[in-house]
């Protein structure tokens, strides 16, 4: 699903790559943008859940959704759909890339709940210029994402999970999700977990990136958060995601359709491009997988071939050039 804004750009690029590691996939491509959803006037396209039906994993270019009015966000409504509901999104530090934190290793996952929290859709205009917006938080996504994450740690080695929240003001929603998050951690006693309160998570994670491993959070802040920790790495060109669900998964940059860029061909394709290694470890495909993480990795070690956004002049088909020479 190339999808649209720079989607198409980052989506050729990375198909480019992905077929230069000499694996064997073959796409099925379907149309997935807002020109499609207005003309077909359904939220996900028949095309597309026939093809996710078919071969239960997808790669996925951003989608533009109309800010206040139009239609339902295409991606809200592909995630409940198949119910994908782990949103994963591993961020970590590159060598060659120049930030403000340039000292310091970030390496956290976010894990964030992606089917429910105010992304219901649920709004209701009581009286006019008074409109509320419902805030669903049920215990069974609460848990299904806590123990996705306590899993993932298990799994993986990892140290550390801090559950996000702000149960001190909405004590009853943000509360069911933290007691999941409790009940879920005693399960994993090798695990060391911790809470914060979203507003000083903001804080600690600009202050002291490096102290973070897992972050698990509800659908808003866990949206939020992950476009701050791309800011520590380098930006969104840059982090990958995966939409995880029990029988499918969709594999998408954090990254939207950044409009202010589209069709000049200077978008970073690394976003989609690490989304895909992975949908390739997903599939059990690790040597690709490895040798096309491996070429990113020094494509920007080199510092010599990279985009705009990273500092450098390179085009979206001179970056991708150089991952598949490294390759
Ligand atoms: P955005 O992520 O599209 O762009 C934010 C800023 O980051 C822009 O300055 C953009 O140029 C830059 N940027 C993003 N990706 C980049 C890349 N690969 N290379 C270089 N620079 C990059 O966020 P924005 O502008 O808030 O949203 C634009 C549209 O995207 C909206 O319609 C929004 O709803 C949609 N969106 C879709 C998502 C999805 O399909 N999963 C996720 C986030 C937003």
């Amino acid at each position: 699903m190339p999808g649209d804004g720079i989607g198409p750009e980052v989506a050729a690029a990375t198909v480019r790559a992905v077929d230069a590691t000499g694996v064997a996939i073959e796409w099925d491509r379907v149309e997935l943008s807002g020109e499609v959803i207005e003309r077909t006037r359904q939220s996900v396209p028949d095309s597309v859940i026939e093809s996710l039906n078919r071969t239960r994993v997808g790669l996925k270019g951003p989608v533009t959704t109309p800010v206040a009015g139009g239609f339902q966000s295409v991606n809200v409504a592909l995630r409940k759909k198949f119910d994908l509901f782990a949103n994963v999104r591993p961020v970590r530090s590159l060598a060659g890339i120049k930030t403000r934190f340039q000292d310091v290793a970030v390496d956290m996952v976010i894990f964030r709940e992606n089917t429910e929290d105010l992304y219901s859709g649920l709004e209701h205009e009581v009286v006019t210029d008074v409109v509320t917006s419902l805030k669903v938080i049920t215990r069974t996504a609460s848990t299904r994402i806590a123990k996705y994450a306590f899993e993932y740690a298990r799994r993986n080695g990892r140290k550390k999970v801090t559950a996000i929240h702000k149960a001190n003001i909405m004590k009853l929603g943000d509360g069911l999700f933290l007691r999941c998050c409790r009940e879920t951690a005693e399960l994993y006693p090798e695990i060391l977990y911790k809470e914060l309160i979203v507003d000083n998570a903001s804080m600690q994670m600009v202050m002291r990136p490096e102290t973070f491993d897992l972050l698990l959070l509800p659908n808003l802040y866990g949206d939020i958060v992950s476009d701050l920790a791309a800011g520590l790495v380098g930006g969104l060109g840059l982090v990958p995601g995966a939409n995880m669900g029990e029988s499918h998964a969709v594999f998408e940059a954090v990254h939207g359709s950044a409009p202010d860029i589209a069709g000049k061909g200077i978008a970073n394709p690394t976003a989609l491009m690490q989304s895909a290694v992975m949908m390739l470890l997903y599939l059990g495909e690790r040597d690709a997988a490895n040798r096309l993480q491996n070429a990113i990795s020094k494509v920007y070690a080199e510092g010599k071939t990279v985009t705009a956004d990273i500092g450098g002049t390179a085009t979206t088909d001179q970056f991708t050039d150089a991952v598949i020479a490294a390759l």
